[in-house]
């Protein structure tokens, strides 16, 4: 089955950084630049609230997401962009879903083992049933608008793996219905923390570990210049801290600049200041762009509610398209929110 539909969502647990946007969400833009499908992204606040969360703040994070989306390029004309909870349908599709998904499957994720070792090592520990069938979820989000292509980053390739498993029973179980959808990766699927390349960047590791899209030159300078390297010593190997600030490098277009490290660094000793400069002034160009037009779009809010209000009526109408039929399949009655 030929499919030009792609989804793909993002946690509003806070500042876009440097990881979503390389990872995904420039993706996302070059996709619906290209005007060669039909591009959905939706702001998954429901999935946000599987770990322990602050209702008012869940609400703000939500409206600042939507608006880094529209700031770091998404066009409500050509792409739909919406709130997950403005679309009843996904949670009523988890359920149909969460009835052909194998509780094994459900346990061998390793998100859920992470985030549950994450919050058993805190006092008053809750591991909620949500975070446990949250990929039941991101796979309804999926197959309810039957899209054939996902754009995300390395850490998703489990959940994608489910979400194309799930399709497949369902099918098998009730007919030839959902495409299985296919992991679409940027050059940058996994861009490392800045203090610890260990790791992946991400919010949840403290400032210091990511750059945030729209943060200030001072900042980012700053965090670039403490950014984890290695000795650089003539005969060593090239460190994963390294590889990632050229990675950056290429991810923000400066391809030319990024070889010429390479081949410097290829023989002799490795310099990492020059390297950190040029990352720096590539980052402060693209931070400060994205910073202006959010700036902007933040400035009219009521603009930004109506956007939010049309983007999930336009979702709504596939979404319920897809529950009538999953609904007549699965021997539900006839029902129309
Ligand atoms: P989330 O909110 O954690 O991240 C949003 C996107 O950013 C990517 N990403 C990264 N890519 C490269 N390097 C990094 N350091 C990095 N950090 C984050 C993620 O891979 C993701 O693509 N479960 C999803 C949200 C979701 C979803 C969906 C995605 C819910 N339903 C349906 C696709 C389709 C998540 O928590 O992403």
């Amino acid at each position: 089955m030929s499919n030009n539909t792609v989804f793909s969502g993002i946690q509003p647990t806070g500042e876009l950084h440097l990881g979503n946007y390389f990872g995904a969400v420039s993706n996302w833009v070059r996709i619906q630049n290209s005007k060669l499908y039909q591009p959905i992204y939706c702001v998954v606040d429901l999935h946000a609230m599987t770990m322990p969360y602050d209702p008012h703040t869940l609400r703000q994070n939500t409206e600042n997401m939507f608006i880094d989306l529209l700031a770091a390029g998404l066009d409500p004309e050509q792409s739909i962009v919406f709130v997950q909870s403005m679309a009843p349908e996904h949670t009523e599709l988890a359920w149909v879903l969460g009835c052909v998904c194998a509780y094994g499957d459900l346990t061998r994720q390793t998100q859920f083992k992470d985030k549950s070792e994450q919050l058993e090592g805190k006092q008053d520990a809750f591991i909620s049933a949500g975070l446990f069938t949250y990929p039941v979820l991101q796979a309804a989000d999926i197959l309810l608008y039957r899209a054939g292509l996902v754009p995300v980053g390395k850490d998703q390739e489990q959940h994608l793996e489910l979400s194309r498993d799930i399709a497949r029973r369902f099918n098998t179980q009730f007919g030839e219905y959902f495409p299985e959808p296919a992991v679409l990766s940027t050059e940058t699927p996994k861009l490392l923390s800045l203090a610890d390349p260990t790791r992946k960047m991400s919010k949840s590791l403290g400032p210091k570990h990511y750059v945030g899209l729209f943060e200030d030159e001072k900042s980012v300078r700053a965090k670039v210049r403490s950014a984890v390297t290695d000795t650089g010593e003539a005969g060593t190997e090239i460190g994963a801290g390294a590889l990632n600030l050229i990675g950056l490098l290429r991810a923000c277009g400066k391809l030319d600049i990024a070889q010429a490290f390479e081949r410097e660094y290829a023989n002799g000793p490795r310099r990492y200041a020059p390297l950190k400069e040029a990352v720096a002034e590539a980052l402060v160009e693209l931070t400060g762009a994205m910073r202006q037009r959010r700036e902007v779009i933040a400035a009219d809010r009521e603009r930004v509610k109506r956007l939010m209000r049309e983007g999930a009526e336009k979702a709504r109408a596939i979404a319920r398209a897809t529950m009538k039929d999953v609904r007549r399949m699965t021997g539900l009655p006839k029902h129309e929110a």
